[in-house]
Order: structure tokens, then C-alpha cells, then sequence
């Protein structure tokens, strides 16, 4: 994950913005940089590879200013090299970027146009280069950043100094978080409370859509429609300890808002955003033509996230696909050999089940490969290939991004190996990732249903039993959301395929009965209406969580309908929000400990 932090300070600020860089460390970057304002000027010097090669290089060359922005890069657009290191400039702004800019094809493109010169491979550039626009039309930097951003679609968090203004610091949140911090004469921002923590720990977040506009008296923050707010001004106490709750009151709180930034990660380790294609980080040491099968095994949430996969691997690239949880698959002497890939799925990396299972394939020559979220754990150590999931550290026992970072790591592996195998055309390719890069948006869309779902669920935490109801990739879901709801709030739910409810969980149906409904308008919609109806005659509840079609189309009176964005494929990875926020909310209303839930381990590491 990128890091950001800006100072505008009363001394020099290029030590200071490198010290807050070093903070941000543990999310991971591949190359970093700083620019400042020094007599109405800006400069800046970027280094690849880790912070002391930039620490090095202002050593070498100071850098004078009491105003700067740092940025350690995770590349996204573009290779890891010092000129495609943020800050990105132009002669009249820099600007630091964290996220996902999608369109900065078609805005280059305009860019370029009107003359605009870029000189790297990153999506960033445009950002610089559209606000600069604007001051040449004779916007002041306020009003032109005020333009430039309902321009930029993503989800990403920014921040910008300008030539000639030594009083002013702007920043804009959309999807990724940021953070402001104030100090004494002296105004901040930065990723999280842990960057800002040297410097001070009284700050606030922004909310999604918000810019802040900083000068050394304060700030003041605008919503996405320019209304000046306020946002509440805590005390982080992030200090020493590596990861916060940030301005959440749970860490599962905060990993379930983290996930448009951390699957935009994710996303970006494993396509290619210049070609739109797919481009796994490490080379398969096998052919998938030469793959006559595929077995998916894991625990609990990723599990889940292997069934969903089985959808996709089928779908895209027509291989049979067998799946199996660990603590199964471990002891069935199931066949297996060097046609077969094994696929382990793991948060931790570290599950004693899911372990045994991949060293029993190792055993019967199976090719290995892990999706863990713990590059140094014992599943990827002993795994053949690892695709790692850049969700970043995951403290709540309850699995949330590392479920849709894993999720992502998989569509791209089944669109890879539908590639490979001549079952996905070149144009099929580049539109299913297309699809894959909206979705860090439609997530940070997707949690603003959280309202509509806290009120639900104080309907759901008077329940005894309750059913999640899926088709096709909502079906794993429906086995996630009941998991979800079950280890957080002790509420009994159990999820099933729509299609089973006939064969008799519809006996459980009745008027204390909540049961939640994951149907986006796909092709099954209309077999799950008639569920709803079956469920409806017998006085059940129904939360029906869709698209705005499924909403319009359902002809049922539902107690709620969550609509999600529209979208055309991979809908788990978005539909989890919600499934995630209702277990949250109603853990919350139960008053249990929802990070730490009874009984259970982040990692069980015993059989
Ligand atoms: C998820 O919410 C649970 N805490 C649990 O099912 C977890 O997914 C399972 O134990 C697997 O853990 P792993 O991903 O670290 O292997």
C-alpha cells in the first residue's frame, strides 16, 4: 500500500517528511520521494527502493523548505523506478497519490491535447497535469483542485503543494483514507494516525469525498458537494503501536472501510493497468494447458473465497475444479498428481489443516500454489507459487479484507488461466479486468449503504435463526455472510444455495425469521424471486441485498433492500460489504467483543 504525509511547517520539513515515511513502512513500498516549497519553488528528490536511499539522497542534496509532501510508492501504474517515484510534478504543483485513478487513459489522452507533456508511466502524472490545467485557465489552486476532482474516477486519497504559495496544503479523500492532523502553528496530513504520529496526535479523518484546505492557522475541510464541515477532532494515541483502529471503534470496523485501498493493492500487484491485462507477480512454473484439474482447500472464510473461485476457474477457463476443506481433504487420500493444481487459500498462512492438506499434495506431486496474506508464513514458504494478497496487517479475528483481497488474487489467476488456455480472448481479457479495476470504487460506493445497515441490525440481533439465501458466486457468499454473523454475534445462521430451500430449511421459515437474500440482477434473479415468495407466504423477513434492476424487478414486499452498485461481473467482492457490515453492526448491537470474538483464534495453528 502507498503511504502519504504532508507538513506545513514553521522549520525544515524534508528530515521530518521521511521520519513519518519510515512510520508507514509496514504497508509495504517499492521506491519513495519528497518535494517541498523553497522560495515560492518547488524541488524534490525521489530514490528507489527503501527510505534510506532517499534519506542518502538528501544527505547528498538538502532539500530546503517548510512545506513538503513524502510518499512512499507501492506501484500500481508503471515500474518501480525513481522516475515513476511520487511526487509527481509540474512546474506549478506536486502532487502524492494513494489508490487508483481508472481513467487516466482517457484524461492523458485529453491532457496531451492541450499540450500537457508527460514524462512517466504512472496515473498520478495526469492528477498534476489536470490541476495544472485549470490554473492555466486562471483557477486559483483551491478552485482548481475543487475542478479537477470530480473528474478523476477511483478510489484514492491525494495531496498537493503549489509554486508560490507557502501558506497552503491541500488534500482530497475518495476511497482511501486520510488523515489531518494539527500541531502548534503547523498543519499536517497523512495515510493514518501512525504517519502524523511524530508529529502529533490530535487529528481527524476525512470522510469519503472530503478535500481539506490547510494553512498554518487550520483547516478547513469541504464535502464532495464543496460544503465547508466539520470532522471530528480526536486524540490518535497511535504512537508506538504499529497499527491503530485509526477513527473506528473496532479494528474490524476499520478493515471492512479499508478495502477499496487494499484491494486496489491487490488488484494492482496482479494486472497490468497500462495494457489492461493480466500480470501475475511471479512466473507459474507450469503450463495451465497441461492442468487437468484444480482443488481448492482452506478453512472457514477462505474456504469461501476457494468456492467463489470455483465459479470463475469453471467459467473462464472451462477447468473442473474440486473443492474441499482442509481438515477433509487432509485425510481423504484423495488422488491427486502432476496434473493437478492445488490451490491453498489463507489469511495467516499459518492454518495447522490447510498446512497438512498442502504438504499432502506436495507428497502426491500435485503443483502447489498458495494465496496467503503472510508472505513469510509456513503455507507460502513450503507452497510452489505464492500470489500474496496485500491486505496488510488483519487484526480482527473476523476475516473481512483479507476475504476480498483474496477474492481478487483469484479472479485474476482464473482470467490468467483462461487466457492461457485459449478459453478467454484477448478482448474478453481486457473487459473482465476492466471489471476487476472498478471494483475498489464500487466497494468505497458499496459502504455507504452502512447507515441502512445499522438500523437493520438491531432488527436481526432479536433473532434466534438466521438464513442467508444465495445463486451461483452469491451462494459462497451466503455461506460467508453466515459465518459472519454466527463467530461475531453468537446468532445461529446457517447459508444455502436458493435452490435448496425447498428441500427443507423452508420448515424453519416463519415470522421470527430473518433471511437475507444476495441477489444482484444476473441471470438466476428471477429463480431467487420465486424463493423470496416462497419465504415471503410463510410470514419470513427477507433483507434483499441487489443491484437497482434486482431492486426494481423484485416482486416481493421485502422487509429491506440494500442496493449496491451496478456491475457486470465478480459481484462477491463488492456484495461482501454489506454481508460484512450487517454481522458487524448486529456483533455491536449484541455488545460482544467483536474483535476478539469467544473461542476463537485469528489463527489456529492446532487441528
Ligand atoms: C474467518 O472470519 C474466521 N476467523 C476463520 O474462518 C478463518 O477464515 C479460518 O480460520 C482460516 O484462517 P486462515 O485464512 O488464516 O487460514
Amino acid at each position: 500500500m502507498c503511504g502519504i504525509v504532508g507538513i506545513l511547517g514553521r522549520g525544515p520539513v524534508a528530515e521530518q517528511l521521511v521520519d513519518s515515511l519510515k512510520r508507514l513502512e509496514y504497508r509495504g513500498y517499492d521506491s519513495a520521494g519528497v518535494a517541498t516549497l523553497e522560495n515560492g519553488r518547488i524541488d524534490r528528490r525521489r530514490a528507489e527502493g527503501k527510505l534510506k536511499n532517499l534519506a542518502a539522497r538528501l544527505a547528498a542534496s538538502p532539500l530546503p523548505g517548510r512545506l513538503g509532501i513524502g510518499h512512499t510508492r507501492w506501484a500500481t501504474h508503471g515500474k518501480p523506478t525513481e522516475n515513476n517515484a511520487h511526487p509527481h510534478v509540474t512546474e506549478r504543483v506536486a502532487v502524492v497519490h494513494n489508490g487508483i485513478i481508472e481513467n487516466f487513459r482517457e484524461l492523458r489522452h485529453a491532457l496531451e491535447k492541450e499540450g500537457a507533456v508527460f514524462t512517466t508511466e504512472t496515473d498520478t502524472e495526469v492528477v498534476a497535469h489536470l490541476v495544472d490545467s485549470y490554473l492555466t485557465k486562471g483557477l486559483s489552486p483551491v478552485e482548481a483542485v475543487k475542478a479537477a476532482l470530480p473528474r478523476l474516477r477511483g478510489a484514492f486519497a491525494l495531496a498537493f503543494i503549489f509554486q508560490g504559495h507557502h501558506d497552503l496544503m491541500i488534500g482530497a479523500r475518495k476511497g482511501s483514507p486520510l488523515a489531518v492532523g494539527y500541531g502548534d502553528g503547523e498543519m499536517y496530513l497523512g495515510s493514518d494516525a501512525i504517519a502524523l504520529a511524530s508529529l502529533t496526535d490530535t487529528i481527524s479523518y476525512l470522510d469519503d469525498g472530503d478535500w481539506v484546505v490547510l494553512n498554518h492557522a487550520g483547516g478547513e475541510v469541504h464535502d464532495a458537494e464543496g460544503a465547508v464541515v466539520e470532522r471530528e477532532v480526536i486524540r490518535s494515541g497511535a504512537s508506538a503501536f504499529l497499527v491503530d483502529k485509526a477513527n473506528y471503534r473496532h479494528f474490524m470496523a476499520k478493515e471492512i472501510h479499508e478495502q477499496p485501498e487494499v484491494v486496489g493493492h491487490t488488484l494492482a500487484r496482479m494486472v497490468d493497468m497500462a495494457s489492461e491485462r493480466v500480470a501475475l507477480p511471479v512466473k507459474l512454473p507450469f503450463d495451465f494447458r497441461d492442468i487437468r484439474r484444480v482443488v481448492i482447500t482452506a478453512c472457514g472464510t477462505a474456504s469461501y473465497a476457494g468456492f467463489v473461485a470455483r465459479y470463475w476457474l469453471e467459467r473462464f477457463a472451462r477447468l473442473p475444479v474440486e473443492l474441499d476443506v482442509a481438515s477433509e481433504f487432509r485425510y481423504r487420500e484423495a488422488p491427486l498428481g502432476k496434473s493437478d493444481l492445488a490451490i491453498f487459500v489463507s489469511q495467516s498462512g499459518e492454518t495447522a489443516d490447510t498446512l497438512a492438506a498442502l504438504r499432502y499434495a506436495k507428497a502426491q506431486g500435485a503443483y502447489t500454489l498458495a494465496v496467503v496474506n503472510v508472505a513469510t508464513s509456513t503455507i507460502a514458504r513450503e507452497s510452489q507459487v505464492v500470489l500474496q494478497t496485500l491486505a496488510g496487517p488483519e487484526i480482527g479475528v473476523a476475516s473481512t479484507k483479507a476475504f476480498t483481497c483474496q477474492l481478487m488474487v483469484l479472479a485474476a489467476l482464473s482470467i490468467a488461466a483462461g487466457r492461457a488456455r485459449d478459453e478467454l480472448s484477448a478482448e474478453d481479457e481486457v473487459r473482465l479486468v476492466r471489471n476487476l479495476v472498478e471494483v475498489p470504487r464500487l466497494m468505497a460506493a458499496a459502504l455507504a449503504c452502512e447507515p441502512q445497515i445499522e438500523r437493520l441490525a438491531r432488527e436481526i440481533a432479536k433473532s434466534r435463526d438466521v438464513l442467508y439465501l444465495g445463486r451461483g458466486t452469491s451462494y459462497p457468499l451466503a455461506l460467508e455472510g453466515a459465518l459472519k454473523l454466527k463467530e461475531i454475534s453468537y446468532i445461529h445462521a446457517e447459508g444455502y444455495a436458493a435452490g435448496e430451500l425447498k428441500h427443507g430449511p423452508i420448515a424453519l421459515i416463519d415470522e421470527t425469521t430473518p433471511v437475507v437474500v444476495i441477489a444482484p440482477f444476473d441471470p438466476v434473479f428471477e429463480k431467487t424471486v420465486s424463493n423470496m415468495q416462497e419465504v415471503a407466504a410463510r410470514g419470513g423477513r427477507i433483507i434483499l441485498i441487489t443491484d437497482a434492476k434486482g431492486a426494481a424487478e423484485a416482486t416481493i414486499e421485502s422487509v429491506a433492500t440494500i442496493t449496491m452498485p451496478d456491475m457486470v461481473a465478480f459481484t462477491p467482492l463488492v456484495y461482501a460489504v454489506p454481508v460484512q457490515l450487517l454481522a458487524y453492526h448486529t456483533a455491536v448491537v449484541m455488545g460482544t467483543d467483536v474483535d476478539q470474538p469467544r473461542n476463537l483464534a485469528k489463527s489456529v495453528t492446532v487441528e
